[in-house]
């Protein structure tokens, strides 16, 4: 099975990918941890688009996509762009595209108060405090600012996605593949539906 989690910055995609991983053992595919890890060359320059909230370019994305494919994925925050979809469609046979929906000012408050673990990469909000301010419940790591959660990155990667990510929508509609969910509700709601829509397409 192959999923694509589609959604606005702070929709929710990673909390969601780390669930539906923990639950299907699914691949989880994610161009921006993988920038943000930085393992590798293609990585490293992956960041320095990343870093300016703009898309990296295709041709790299698909390269680190192509490195890390495995039988059945998880695409969290790919494809963004047409071109990144159509190549995606040579590689693999897309099952479902799950859409988070949120809305711009809900992203912007969502953003501004989010801090992730240095170390594990896991995410906090006002809906998921650690036990232990500024420590990590998982590892114990030190819990930061992402880089590109500042006001002026967060409105460019929404506009990057309203303009070049969004349209994705009507590519998967006449395939039927679309389900949306409400990203409002809380992270076991949006699991639980998501969960309903996995197992329709089982
Ligand atoms: P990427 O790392 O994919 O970031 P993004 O799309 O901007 O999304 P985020 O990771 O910020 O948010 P999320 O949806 O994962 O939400 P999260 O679960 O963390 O991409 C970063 C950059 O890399 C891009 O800007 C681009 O430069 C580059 N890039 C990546 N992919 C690319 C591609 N394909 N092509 C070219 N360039 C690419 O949750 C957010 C917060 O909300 C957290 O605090 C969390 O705890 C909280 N939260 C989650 N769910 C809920 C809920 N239901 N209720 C309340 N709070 C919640
Ligand atoms: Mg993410």
């Amino acid at each position: 099975m192959n999923i694509i989690l589609l959604g606005p910055p702070g929709s929710g995609k990673g909390t969601q990918a780390e669930l539906l991983y923990q639950k299907y053992g699914l691949t989880h595919i994610s161009p921006g941890e993988l920038g943000r890890r930085g393992g590798d060359e293609l990585a490293k320059k992956m960041l320095t688009y990343m870093r300016k909230g703009e898309l990296a370019p295709s041709m790299l994305v698909m390269k680190l996509v192509q490195k890390n494919l495995g039988e059945h994925n998880l695409f969290d925050g790919f494809p963004r762009s047409l071109d990144q979809a159509e190549e995606l469609d040579q590689n693999v046979v897309i099952d479902l595209v799950l859409e988070l929906g949120l809305s711009d000012p809900e992203v912007i408050k969502r953003l501004s108060s989010r801090l992730e673990c240095m170390k594990c990469k896991a995410s906090y909000g006002p809906a998921h405090k650690p036990k232990k301010a500024g420590v990590c419940d998982l590892c114990g790591g030190e819990l930061v600012k992402r880089k590109d959660d500042t006001p002026e990155l967060i409105r460019k990667r929404l506009e990057t996605y309203h303009d070049e990510t969004e349209p994705l929508l009507e590519y998967y509609r006449p395939r039927n593949l679309v389900y949306t969910v409400n990203g409002n509700n809380t992270v076991k709601e949006v699991f639980k539906e998501i969960v309903r829509a996995v197992e329709a397409r089982s």
